[in-house]
C-alpha cells in the first residue's frame, strides 16, 4: 500500500515536473547526478531512482523501461542494445544484450531462388525480428551491479503505461502516419489509440494497459517473466501465426553477456567503447588514434582540411569494419588488437593525401541499409558511477508489428546482418563472412555507447542513435570535447559529417557547412551530399576539478532532456 502511494506520488510529480521543465535549456548543470535521454519523462524517471538511493545502473534500468513506454520509436523491451558501465574507481565493463538470430535462421534465409533479397524480408515482416535481448540485459546488469530492488526499477514504467502520460506531438505525428497507412500497419494503426478507439490527441493522457501487464510480469519474475511462461508463449504463438520463426526455445536460450570493453587512449584520456558485436568501440578508437597523429595547431575546426582528415579517417575505419567485424562468438580470429593499435593508425594515416580524396574500392566492400532509430541515454550518479546505454528496435518502431496482448513492438534487427553471402556492391550490400546470418548469432551493430575517463574517473559519457552514422557522430563529439575543449552542448550541436567508406559519399549537415568549404572539398575529389541532421547525442561531462556535472540532450530530439539534481 505504502509503495503504491509512493508510486502515485511519483506519477503526479512526473506530470508536474514535465509541465515545469518545458523551458529546459540546451545544457544543465548539477552536483549530484544527471540523466540525459530522448524523453524528459524518462530522464525524470532515472533521476527519481537516483534520489531514492539507486546507483547509475539502477537509474539506467529504470530509464530504459520508462523509454519503452514514453519513446516507443526506439525505447524497447522487444529489441536489444549495449551498456557500458564505469564505476567511480574507473573499473569498466559492458553488457551485450544484442538480439540473436533465431535457431531456424540460415545465411540464405532472405533470398529467393535467384539469390536476390525476397520482398525486403530482412527488414519487413517477422522474419526480420531477432530474439530480443533488452530484458535479459537489464536484468543481468541489475544482478551484477544494481542496488535497489528490481521491482522498484520496473514500477515507474508500469505506472507510466497504466496511468498514462501526456501524449506529445511526435507521437501524434507517428500515430497519424500509421492511421493513414493502416492496411500496411494494422498493429501500429491502433497502437496510439485512446479508449474510444481514436488516435490520442496531443496533450491528452495516453495509456498502454497491455504493456503495463507485460511489464508487471517482468517486475514480478525478472528475466524469466519475459523469456519463459505466458509472455514467451504468446511471443511464439504470435510469431508462428504471422510468419515469424522465434520459438519458446529461442527465448529460453537467450543470454545477455558481460564483455570486456574495447580500450583506447587519446592524449591522456582513456576511451572505453563497446566491443563486437558492436563495431562502435573498434572504429571509434581507430579514428581517435588517427586524430592523435594530426597537428591540430595547423588545422582549424570545420576547415576543409579538418573535414578532409575526418572523412579519410572514417573511410579507413569503415573499410576495416566491413572486412573484419562480426559476432565475436562466431569469429574467433578478428584482429581487434591490431585495429586499435597506434601502429595501425600510423599505417592508415601514412597514405592519407592532404590534397586529394582517397577512393573507396567498393568492388570489395559496400554498404547495407541501416536503421537510424535507435536511442541513447547517459547516466551519472552521486558516487561517480557512469552508465552509457544505446538500445534499439533498428527501424523507427522496429518491424511495426506486435501482439496486442503484449503491447510492445518487435525489432527488425536481422537487417543488420549481411544479407547476400559473398556479394558486396558499391551501392547497397556487404556480403563478407563475419556478419552472415547463422542460428544464435548476433548481428553486427554500430551502436557506440562510450565512456571516457581522465585519471581513472568518468569524464565524458556519450552515445547516439543513427545507424552507421552513430560511430561518426560519437567520434566527432568525443573529439570536440577532448581536442577542442568544447562544452558538451556545443560539442553535440557542432556540425557533423559522415563517411562510411562505401558508398563513397561525404554526407554533411545541411546549413552547417559553408558553401565555400563544400566547393573546396568537391575540388579535392569528395562527392558531397547534404542531409537534414546527423545524430541525437545525449551526453554528460564531469569537471575533474570542480566536480560540476554538465548534461546536454541533442536539440534534434525536442522531447529529450538532460535532468540533473
Ligand atoms: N540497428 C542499428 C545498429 O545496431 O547499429
Amino acid at each position: 500500500m505504502k509503495t503504491s502511494i509512493k508510486h502515485s506520488l511519483f506519477f503526479a510529480l512526473t506530470l508536474l515536473s514535465i509541465i515545469s521543465i518545458t523551458s529546459i535549456k540546451a545544457q544543465t548543470y548539477a552536483k549530484n547526478g544527471m540523466v540525459v535521454s530522448a524523453s524528459k519523462i524518462s530522464s525524470q524517471t532515472g533521476i527519481h531512482i537516483l534520489k531514492q538511493g539507486g546507483n547509475a545502473v539502477d537509474a539506467a534500468i529504470a530509464t530504459a523501461f520508462s523509454l519503452a513506454v514514453t519513446h516507443p520509436t526506439a525505447g524497447n523491451i522487444g529489441g536489444g542494445g549495449f551498456m557500458v558501465f564505469m564505476n567511480s574507481n574507473g573499473e569498466t565493463t559492458t553488457i551485450d544484450f544484442r538480439e540473436k538470430a533465431p535457431l531456424a535462421s540460415s545465411k540464405t534465409m532472405f533470398l529467393d531462388e535467384n539469390g536476390n533479397i525476397k520482398n525486403n524480408s530482412n527488414h519487413k515482416g517477422l522474419l526480420a525480428t531477432g530474439v530480443p535481448g533488452t530484458v535479459a540485459g537489464l536484468f543481468l546488469a541489475h544482478q551484477k551491479y544494481g542496488k535497489l530492488p528490481w521491482s522498484k526499477l520496473v514500477q515507474p514504467a508500469i505506472n507510466l503505461a497504466e496511468q498514462g502520460f501526456i501524449f506529445n506531438w511526435n507521437l501524434y505525428r507517428a500515430g497519424q502516419r500509421f492511421k493513414e497507412a493502416s492496411d500496411q500497419f494494422p498493429f501500429m494503426s491502433s497502437y496510439f489509440d485512446n479508449k474510444k478507439g481514436e488516435l490520442t490527441q496531443p496533450n491528452e493522457i495516453w495509456k498502454q494497459q497491455a504493456l503495463a501487464n507485460t511489464l508487471k510480469k517482468i517486475r514480478d519474475n525478472g528475466r524469466d517473466g519475459f523469456y519463459k511462461g505466458d509472455i514467451a508463449e504468446e511471443i511464439a504463438t504470435y510469431m508462428s501465426a504471422n510468419g515469424g520463426i522465434i520459438t519458446t526455445e529461442d527465448l529460453e536460450k537467450y543470454e545477455a553477456i558481460e564483455r570486456k570493453p574495447i580500450i583506447g587512449t587519446y592524449k591522456g584520456f582513456d576511451i572505453y567503447g563497446m566491443p563486437p558485436p558492436s563495431s562502435g568501440g573498434i572504429a571509434l578508437i581507430e579514428m581517435m588514434n588517427i586524430m592523435e597523429l594530426v597537428n591540430w595547431d595547423t588545422i582549424e575546426f570545420n576547415s576543409k582540411e579538418y573535414v578532409h582528415i575526418l572523412t579519410e579517417a572514417m573511410r579507413r575505419a569503415f573499410a576495416d569494419r566491413a572486412e573484419f567485424l562480426g559476432d565475436p562468438d562466431f569469429n574467433l580470429d578478428m584482429p581487434l588488437e591490431r585495429l586499435i593499435s597506434k601502429k595501425h593508425a600510423k599505417n592508415r594515416f601514412k597514405n592519407l593525401n592532404m590534397e586529394k580524396a582517397s577512393v573507396s574500392d567498393s568492388s570489395k566492400f559496400g554498404q547495407i541499409y541501416d536503421g537510424k532509430n535507435t536511442t541513447h541515454f547517459s547516466v551519472l550518479d552521486k558516487s561517480g558511477n557512469a552508465v552509457s546505454v544505446t538500445y534499439t528496435l533498428e527501424n523507427s518502431y522496429g518491424v511495426k508489428m506486435g501482439s496486442k496482448a503484449l503491447g510492445f513492438i518487435f525489432n527488425n534487427e536481422m537487417g543488420d546482418f549481411n544479407p547476400v553471402p559473398g556479394i558486396t556492391t558499391s551501392g547497397w550490400q556487404i556480403g563478407t563472412k563475419p556478419n552472415l546470418v547463422a542460428p544464435q548469432k548476433r548481428m553486427l551493430s554500430s551502436m557506440s555507447p562510450t565512456i571516457v575517463a581522465r585519471d581513472g574517473k568518468p569524464y565524458l559519457i556519450i552515445g547516439s542513435p543513427g545507424g552507421r552514422t552513430i560511430i561518426n557522430t560519437v567520434f566527432q563529439t568525443t573529439l570536440n570535447v577532448l581536442e577542442f575543449d568544447m562544452r558538451i552542448d556545443k560539442a553535440i550541436e557542432a556540425m557533423k559529417i559522415h563517411h562510411q567508406w562505401s558508398p563513397d559519399v561525404l554526407v554533411f549537415e545541411k546549413y552547417l557547412m559553408s558553401p565555400d568549404t563544400r566547393k573546396e572539398l568537391e575540388l579535392m575529389g569528395h562527392k558531397v551530399r547534404a542531409t537534414n541532421g546527423l545524430g541525437a547525442l545525449m551526453g554528460i561531462t564531469i569537471d575533474p576539478k570542480t566536480k560540476i556535472i554538465t548534461g546536454a540532450a541533442d536539440s534534434s530530439r525536442p522531447e529529450g532532456a538532460a535532468i540533473g539534481y
